[in-house]
């Protein structure tokens, strides 16, 4: 069973305490939160401030994806702003051992995002430091894609590499994510997914997730 976790980017933003409301009361275990800075990716989302009051609104585990260059410039912020789990762009990161490390050393959980064409071998060295890998399954910006088939074979790969480390690191699938492609995703050796539009377009959310979290 994979950990579901919905993408705010695509809920309702005048009726953000309902979006939570449900959350809460779903099976989700987690709140996949994107953040976007308009230079690493070609769109602005939002950040620590919204971020700030949602934490208000949920005790569940806080995902925060950054699409940001410069991530070191602002971890302390998401911290305090009530990030469980902190990703950043192995593309976006210059120093990515040092940018993991501190994280770490802040309290958080650390996580590694890989764009379609990164390849998964470029993980190896970073690892045995980590919490979990987001392999992105769309190019990031924007919600509502169509899946790249291609991160089947990826995710196959990548779960070939963490179990041979015997390392408990977690595989995040972000990015057009359905319940009819989630069963192969799970199959292939995902852990955790990330789905924005399947869950908050639906009329019926929970029901959603509840598909989701059952294959
Ligand atoms: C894309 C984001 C995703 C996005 C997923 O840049 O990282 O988390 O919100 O949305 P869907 O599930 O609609 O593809
Ligand atoms: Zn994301």
């Amino acid at each position: 069973m994979a950990i579901i976790a919905p993408s705010l980017l695509a809920a309702d933003f005048l009726n953000l305490s309902a979006e939570c409301k449900m959350i809460n009361e779903s099976e989700a275990e987690w709140y996949h939160l994107d953040v976007m800075d308009g230079r690493f990716v070609p769109n602005i989302s939002f950040g620590i401030p919204v971020i700030e009051k949602l934490r208000k609104a949920s005790n569940k585990t806080f995902d925060v994806h950054l699409m940001i260059l410069e991530p070191e410039k602002y971890a302390e912020a998401f911290k305090k702003a009530g990030a469980d789990i902190l990703t950043v762009h192995i593309e976006a990161c210059v120093h990515l051992h040092r940018n993991i490390q501190q994280i770490k050393s802040l309290g958080m959980k650390a996580g590694v995002a890989v764009n379609p064409h990164t390849p998964v071998a470029a993980l190896q060295e970073i690892l045995q430091d980590i919490d979990l890998v987001c392999l992105m399954s769309v190019n990031p910006g924007f919600g509502g894609q169509k899946f790249i088939h291609h991160t089947l074979e990826k995710i196959r790969t990548l779960r070939k590499m963490i179990d041979a480390s015997g390392k408990n690191v977690l595989i995040e699938i972000d990015g057009g994510v359905t319940i009819e492609n989630a069963p192969e995703i799970v199959a292939a050796g995902a852990d955790v997914l990330v789905a924005g539009n399947t869950v908050f377009s639906a009329s019926d959310p929970k029901a959603v997730i509840s598909k989701l979290k059952s294959f």
